[in-house]
């Protein structure tokens, strides 16, 4: 009764004010002078200010999001044919800016790195990685920083000999699979899909987690598709509610079936933790394998907890949902990358048999065929080198590196606003013809000359793995498998394409994704190279 009276107030006050204004003039005035000047104080900051970057013209509300088709690096190359190397989209209510140009790479990666080192999530992103819990897509700042010293110091580095141990092991599988196949068309994509699969699964979980394996690839097929599903209330946020292709109902299912799946083996792991810590009175023996969930559960705590201390332990705690979301990151980012570049250097090889018989000839004289590769070899094999860094120039595993602005920003003179999606186009920079001659060709020999930029993150000509704050933790690795797998699959065999196909006529086009392989397999037939016996 109360509140029907208030509301009753209310509105009588509200009509009492209206006819208050309508009897004075300088209210009403006041009503339209003081919008008046906010508009013009708005119009005159953005006239003062730098434009936004070139771009296509986009209709009210939707922008651009017609051209949504054209988001890949294909695409996005060429538009910047027309508009040059940073350019600017509107999707919806989003600020978009591609950059396709080595030196407005170096201003957003090296120059201003600290407005640009965010990262852009989707509403399914956001869902998949408990709300940015991971490291790839948490935001620049002191989470973030803390748990990239942690991957960086724990997972990924060198020290860690089990993930180079799997690598080893799960090549020889991929030796043995071929030497068995000998004289008969052999899937490499497959493969060494396969591969990549099982060197980071058993790098994560160990080897006793195997028998699960089939599961959580689906779980991670389903994942992928996920992230990269069209949501429109990504671009138009008041359509959320609406969800005709029924995404929300998946995302809860499918962070669902993680959940169950990692969920019993970070049980099983604080179990053998606590087994083991109780059978030697409280301290481990330190030589047991450990895999990336024990060195992940060392940081494990009911709540997360970051400072800025030196000592790593002190400095962070992890939940379980932190460590579901870093391991999803380590099989995102392992998995595919690695793969796609294997399979891109054996189909570049094999389409350029001058290059492929120099990178053998070189195998044969530095290792001999009486002997299988071995890694003190790796530094003098320089060819081998060249074609895949010349693999990594062509076919960079992620075309486009995904960034946002933390705040507004000017590059080259124009403006970038806060929050803008930044899509830096490692693809088209990798063949821009202003750094690079004959830029569409496979020539691995152009490393061979001094001078020439190389990957490491300090040449912006040249950047598969990113530069700077946000490029790849997981280089080092990343790199020993792709040597790895290349040099044993040369150096072993002999490729010939199935049917009398010529190189020519292979199929060389990619398709596009978080990375983009080749659309169709490769498919070869080898024969044992190597006098000596494979196992
Ligand atoms: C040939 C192999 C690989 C390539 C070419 C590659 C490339 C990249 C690139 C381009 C980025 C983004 C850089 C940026 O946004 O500026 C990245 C980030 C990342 N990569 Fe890799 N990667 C490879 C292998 C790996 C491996 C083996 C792992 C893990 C085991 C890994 C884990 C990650 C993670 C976690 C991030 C996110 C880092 C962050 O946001 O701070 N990558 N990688």
């Amino acid at each position: 009764m109360k509140t029907t009276t208030t509301h009753h107030m209310d509105a009588l006050l509200k009509t009492e004010t209206i006819a208050n204004l309508k009897l004075e003039p300088l209210h009403l005035a006041m009503l339209l002078i003081v919008p008046l000047i906010l508009l013009l104080g708005l119009v005159s900051r953005i006239r003062g200010r730098p434009p936004h970057p070139p771009g296509p013209k986009g209709l009210p509300i939707i922008g651009n999001m017609l051209m949504m088709d054209q988001l890949t690096h294909r695409g996005l190359a060429n538009i910047a044919k027309q508009y040059g190397g940073i350019f600017h989209l509107r999707m919806g209510f989003l600020h978009m800016v591609a950059i396709s140009d080595a030196e407005a790479a170096r201003q957003v990666l090296q120059v201003q790195d600290n407005i640009f080192s965010n990262r852009p999530a989707t509403i399914a992103i956001s869902y998949l990685t408990y709300d940015r819990a991971d490291m790839a897509f948490a935001h620049y700042g002191p989470f973030w920083r803390q748990m990239r010293k942690l991957c960086v110091m724990k997972l990924f580095s060198r020290k860690r000999a089990e993930s180079w141990q799997s690598v080893r092991d799960e090549v020889d599988t991929v030796v043995r699979t071929v030497a068995a196949n000998t004289g008969k068309p052999v899937n490499i994509g497959e493969l060494v899909f396969n591969l990549t699969k099982n060197i980071i699964y058993r790098a994560a979980f160990g080897s006793s987690s195997q028998e699960g394996q089939d599961e959580f690839i689906g779980i991670l097929q389903e994942f992928s598709k996920l992230f990269g599903a069209f949501n429109i209330a990504d671009f138009i946020p008041y359509l959320g509610g609406i969800d005709p292709q029924g995404l929300n109902k998946r995302l809860v299912k499918a962070r669902g079936a993680l959940d169950s799946f990692i969920d019993k083996i970070v049980d099983e792991h604080l179990m053998k933790k606590k087994n083991k810590s109780q059978a030697v009175g409280g301290c481990g023996d330190g030589d047991e394998e450990t895999d990336m969930v024990d060195e992940l559960l060392a940081f494990y705590s009911e709540e997360a907890q970051v400072n800025e201390s030196d000592d790593l332990q002190n400095s962070i705690k992890l939940t379980k949902d932190n460590i579901k979301a870093i391991i999803m990151d380590v099989m995102f980012g392992g998995t595919e990358t690695v793969a796609s570049a294997i399979e891109w250097a054996m189909a570049e090889l094999i389409r350029s048999p001058e290059d492929l018989k120099r990178a053998q000839t070189e195998l044969a004289e530095i290792v001999g065929l009486d002997r299988r590769v071995e890694e003190p070899d790796f530094d003098k094999l320089t060819y081998l080198k060249c074609a895949i860094k010349e693999t990594l120039r062509l076919h960079p595993p992620i075309p486009l590196l995904l960034h946002e602005t933390a705040e507004d920003a000017t590059v080259n003179g124009y403006f970038i606003p806060k929050k803008s999606r930044v899509m830096i186009n490692a693809w088209a920079i990798g063949r821009d013809k202003n750094c690079w001659e004959e830029p569409e060709a496979f020539k691995p020999a152009r490393f061979l000359k001094p001078g020439v930029p190389d990957f490491k993150g300090s040449n912006f000509e040249f950047i598969p793995f990113g530069s700077g704050r946000r490029s790849c933790p997981g280089m080092q690795l990343g790199l020993y498998a792709l040597d790895l797998a290349v040099a044993h699959l040369l150096h072993c065999f002999t490729w010939e394409l199935p049917d009398g196909m010529k190189p020519s006529e292979m199929d060389m086009s990619d398709v596009f994704g978080l990375t983009a392989p080749l659309a169709n397999r490769l498919v070869a037939v080898p024969t044992k190279r190597v006098v000596c016996p494979l196992f």
